[in-house]
């Protein structure tokens, strides 16, 4: 039977680097014989555009049936000042929501030959090496009451006893598979959702006493990522919390093109770049399609229980940028900066290297 597979490339960079994964996604399922049914909608500013929601019911539709979702980006200044039903981010937040994907992993890790890309110190970068896990169908980002007037502005951020336990004992079994240290951020010397989030998370770590776990206050834990992120393993946090931290992970990587995610819950997993659609650099055909190509490599892995093809993609990615081959945003000593499609070109060229190798013997 074909896997479904839906394809979301949205707005301004999103095609770009949705293209680049479309490629390598090809490339790999037929390597490993996976027969796939690709079906592509539009979102955000391209589906307003064309039918008036940032979201169809079709496109929906779709995803609830497939075996995974890829996402581009979404997201148009035209569309900046708009009411909250007729903004492209809106779709995002909605399939996040109908998909139940309450698990946002973005892994951050430091290539070696791309410490130097970073915006901070080689030695503090060097080896890095964490996994961020957000809660994302919940918290500030859809908690009722919301609104505003002329005058005021609100929000509301609540945290459920379940939402609570679900993230926290995912995060605690990923860190028992990677180096058992969950750090758990929050705000709890002021929000009360915070402390009742930090209780919750202690009472879930009582079921793993082989894990270790820390909790950070959100300013202090932005502040020691830039100075110290070795320190990190697994870090369990809110949604709006997990969104910041991402991105200043971005800037400790070299680069938010470089970043990938899956967002997952019970069934249908969402992958998708942690970057946006970047309007600064949109149509020039210079976006990282990595970031793109990484969370292809997520999706083998834990969509397809593929994990050696995910391996491939990324040692494939890995061998491109060792060989010195970037585009701008990780411009630096030692890289020569080459275009979407051409960075595209180097890692499907390099996973045929290594897929051949690997198939007179050697090991992926
Ligand atoms: P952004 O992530 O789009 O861009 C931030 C900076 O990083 C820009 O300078 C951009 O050029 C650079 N950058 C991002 N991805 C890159 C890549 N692959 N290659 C090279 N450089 C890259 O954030 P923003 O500018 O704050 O937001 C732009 C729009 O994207 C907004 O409408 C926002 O709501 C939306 N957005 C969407 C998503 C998503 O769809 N998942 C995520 C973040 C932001
Ligand atoms: C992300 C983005 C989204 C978020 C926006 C576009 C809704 O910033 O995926 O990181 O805040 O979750
Ligand atoms: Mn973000």
């Amino acid at each position: 039977m074909e896997a479904l597979v839906v394809f979301l490339p949205g707005d301004g960079i999103g095609p770009e680097v949705s293209a680049a994964a479309g490629q390598v996604l090809q490339t790999v399922a037929a390597k490993w014989e996976l027969p796939l049914r690709i079906r592509e909608y539009p979102i955000g500013g391209a589906s307003l555009a064309q039918f008036q929601t940032p979201i169809t019911r079709e496109a929906l539709e779709a995803c609830r049936r497939a075996a995974a979702v890829f996402l581009g980006a979404v997201g148009d200044p035209r569309w900046d000042d708009k009411p909250r039903e007729q903004k492209p981010e809106t779709a995002l937040l909605t399939l996040r929501k109908a998909l139940n994907v309450y698990a946002n992993l973005r892994p951050v890790k430091v290539f070696p030959v791309l410490s130097r890309a970073s915006a901070l110190r080689e030695e503090v970068v060097r080896g890095t090496d964490f996994l961020v896990v957000r809660e994302l169908t919940g918290g500030i980002y859809f908690g009722e009451p919301r609104g505003h007037t002329e005058r005021r502005g609100w929000d509301t951020m609540v945290y459920l006893r379940e939402e609570v336990e679900r993230i926290a004992r995912l995060a605690f079994r990923l860190a028992r598979q990677r180096r058992k240290k969950v750090t758990s951020v929050d705000k709890a010397n002021v929000l009360e959702v915070s402390r009742f989030w930090r209780k919750v998370v202690k009472q879930v770590r009582r079921g793993f006493p082989d894990v270790t776990l820390e909790h950070l206050y959100v300013d202090n834990a932005a502040m020691q990522m830039v100075q110290n992120p070795h320190q990190f393993d697994v870090i369990l946090t809110a949604n709006m919390f997990g969104d910041i931290l991402s991105d200043i992970g971005g800037a400790v990587s070299g680069s938010l093109g470089l970043l990938p995610s899956a967002s997952i819950g019970e069934s249908v997993a969402l992958y998708e770049p942690v970057h946006g659609s970047a309007p600064d650099i949109a149509g020039r055909g210079i976006a990282n399609p990595v970031a793109a190509i990484a969370s292809v490599a997520m999706m083998f892995t834990h969509s397809f229980r593929l994990p050696q093809a995910g391996r491939l993609i990324e040692q494939a990615i890995e061998k491109t940028l060792n060989e010195g081959y970037g585009t701008p945003d990780i411009a630096g000593p030692g890289i020569r900066t080459v275009s979407t499609r051409e960075m595209t070109g180097r890692i499907l060229e390099n996973l045929q290297k290594l897929w051949e190798e690997n198939t007179t013997g050697a090991v992926v």
